[in-house]
């Protein structure tokens, strides 16, 4: 695909993609920046996108929605970010910050304790309640904003966003949802947002500024196309030069904010061209626009100026030069999971995807040993694991006796989840073009012995587990994953899922949709939260009961624990095992003392998700 590049303010793009802006939780808690920022963001530049916006920089600690959050609030802050800015402008790409307050979406672990917002309403996402801000700590952070877009310009970068949307301080201000004072920046509520842009202006050294924004809340009186209309005009007379537009907001509609693949691109698409058609800056529009026949299409109706990419940078920061070079089949593709982005920044962990284990590293180099290197395992780990392993030059095998992908295929089947084929296919597809070789059939010692290799990687997943309850022979019970493959079918009407963890969830939504009365049971009393678990529990064919445990199958019911009490939860028609698996060693036991080098990763090794299996592979090539 052949574009040209286009300007943006008095900055030449070299092509219409831009790194949207995107959490990455790699600071300390003191702002530092470090090694994993730098091969972070060196890997994006030389990965052809043309501009950088980097993850959100609080002006103020006061605005930090996580701990590990860069701030800009002080002196120190510049020689920080000037790290950041070299190695985008060493590989090839101009940089843009993005300068936030986080408001009642800020964290108080990362805040100093308080949150502050125009007014005290609780924020549905972190379920604080802000304190209201005094007109002191409002000219207080107007003055951070301007003191951190002259640091901007100090750290080199070429460009500022401004975050006006998104559900952070400034769209805070804008809407009397949020806003009831009754002060001026009450009657005014463009007054706080004016201040804001007249002092990044001042102090911003001529640098070009830009306007986050989200075109629709999708919220009762939240914000919508019209009200951003004011807004813009607003920015536009202070010098801003182009409209970046998400949707939804971080406090109300997250699933909206991060573009879940369970929100209609139709709708998505109308409120952007919408926006477009009632402003006269150039528009940059994120959300799944990861998808070369997307753009393609888009760029076919014209009105979109620059497409910026979150995730599809995540999963691949190569992504722009392979679009630009024809190389579509190499893309390794998102599949909107969140799971080894969105959820590793919320627990700390850091930006990450689930098949791209070189988000925050560098890519491995040809070796100077050789090595013949045998995988057993054709899962997310093992189909990994030969392609780093092809990365150093080493020959690889990979034995797998059943289809490639291991539980990979069943993340495709859940809810939503058919997107997730994409990276699945990209795993597969890297490896074979790599030259990995594929036997599909069973390892045996025989088999792996007459390769002589240097090195066995066992990565023979995990096995469903079925409880040991009094009682269960007498039951119809499917384990997980022969449900998800489709090998036993669920019968009759009700349905007992054991177990609420990331398969349960799915399994329960899957079978709610199909009409099933289904009741789900954990031992857990506290889940990890996320948007499936959301779901459930607003569809009234689920009930979930957490920190319950079965005690017995009898004629007169399941019952269960709650504590002291024992309920009878009624009779299933059909029970589904997902009360997690157990890594498979068998192979392992039977070989280990028999080979010089013998390893075993993912969830042969422990058990664990799609993210971690893909990092074992990593570690375990990178030691040899
Ligand atoms: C982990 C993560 C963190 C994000 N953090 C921010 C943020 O702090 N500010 C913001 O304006 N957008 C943020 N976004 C939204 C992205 O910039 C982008 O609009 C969204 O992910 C949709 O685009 P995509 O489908 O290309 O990922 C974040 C997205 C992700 C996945
Ligand atoms: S973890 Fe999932 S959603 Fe996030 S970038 Fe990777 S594939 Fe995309």
């Amino acid at each position: 695909m052949k574009l040209e590049g286009k300007n943006l303010g008095s900055l030449h793009l070299k092509n219409p993609f831009i790194a949207a802006p995107v959490k990455t939780a790699y600071a300390d808690l003191e702002s530092h920046v470090n090694q994993r920022h730098l091969n972070y963001y060196e890997n994006l530049a030389k990965g052809g996108v043309a501009l950088i916006i980097i993850e959100p920089t609080a002006v103020l600690k006061s605005g930090r929605e996580h701990p590990k959050q860069l701030c800009i609030d002080e002196d120190y802050c510049v020689e920080e970010l000037s790290k950041i800015t070299k190695v985008i402008h060493d590989n090839g790409s101009l940089a843009c910050i993005n300068l936030n307050h986080a408001g009642r979406a800020a964290n108080p672990k990362a805040s100093g304790g308080v949150v502050l917002a125009p007014s005290a309403i609780m924020c549905p996402s972190t379920m604080q309640t802000p304190k209201e801000l005094t007109k002191q700590q409002i000219q207080e952070i107007v003055e951070a904003f301007g003191k951190a877009a002259a640091r901007a310009k100090k750290a080199g970068f070429d460009a500022i966003e401004i975050q006006g949307g998104m559900g952070y301080l400034i769209a805070q201000f804008l809407k009397a949802r949020t806003n009831k004072r009754t002060d001026e920046f009450g009657k005014d509520k463009l007054l706080f947002a004016k201040e804001v842009f007249e002092a990044v202006s001042n102090a911003s050294g001529g640098l070009d500024l830009i306007l986050r924004v989200s075109a629709n809340e999708f919220i009762e009186d939240g914000i919508c196309e019209d009200d951003n209309v004011a807004l813009i005009n607003l920015a536009k007379k202070y010098g801003v030069k182009a409209v970046h537009a998400g949707l939804g907001n971080a406090c109300d509609t997250p699933l909206w904010y991060y573009s879940y693949v369970s929100t209609p691109t139709d709708k998505q698409i109308n409120s952007f061209k919408k926006l477009k058609s009632l402003i006269d800056l150039p528009i940059i529009v994120d959300g799944r626009m990861g998808n070369p026949d997307r753009i393609n299409a888009l760029l076919k109706e014209g009105w979109i100026d620059f497409f910026g990419l979150g995730r599809s940078l995540v999963a691949d920061q190569y992504f722009v030069n392979k679009l630009l070079n024809d190389e579509i089949d190499k893309i390794w593709y998102c599949g909107g999971c969140l799971q080894g982005c969105l959820y590793n920044v919320r627990s700390g962990i850091g930006l990450g995807c689930i098949t791209n284990p070189f988000v925050d590293k560098k890519f491995f180099t040809k070796s100077e040993k050789k090595l013949k290197v045998c995988i057993v395992g054709g899962g997310p780990a093992g189909i990994a694991c030969g392609i780093y392993a092809r990365m150093k030059g080493y020959d690889a095998t990979v034995f797998e006796r059943k289809e490639l992908g291991g539980q990979f295929i069943l993340a495709t089947k859940a809810p939503y989840k058919d997107a997730m084929q994409k990276p699945l296919n990209s795993l597969i597809n890297e490896a074979k073009r790599m030259g990995v070789e594929f036997r599909l059939e069973e390892a045996t010692y025989e088999k792996l012995k007459s390769i002589n290799p240097d090195l066995v990687v066992i990565a023979t997943g995990a096995n469903s587990q079925i409880p040991n309850i009094k009682g269960i022979e007498t039951q119809y019970v499917i384990d997980a994953f022969s449900f998800f493959e489709g090998t036993l079918k669920p019968r009759g009407k009700r349905v007992l899922v054991l177990g609420i963890g990331l398969i349960g969830r799915e399994a329960i939504e899957i079978l709610a949709n199909e009409g099933f009365e289904v009741v789900g049971v954990d031992i857990l009393s506290e889940l990890t939260q996320d948007f499936t678990l959301a779901r459930l529990k607003n569809n009234t064919n689920i009930k979930l009961f957490v920190g319950t445990g079965i005690e017995e199958f009898s004629n007169d019911g399941v019952f269960a624990r709650q504590e002291d009490e024992v309920i009878n939860l009624g009779k299933f028609d059909t029970v589904i095992s997902s009360i997690g698996t157990k890594s498979n060693k068998t192979l392992y036991e039977q070989i280990k003392d028999k080979f010089s080098n013998v390893e075993i990763i993912g969830d042969a090794f422990k058990v664990a998700d799609i993210y971690s299996a893909t990092q074992s592979a990593y570690l375990l090539i990178d030691k040899y």
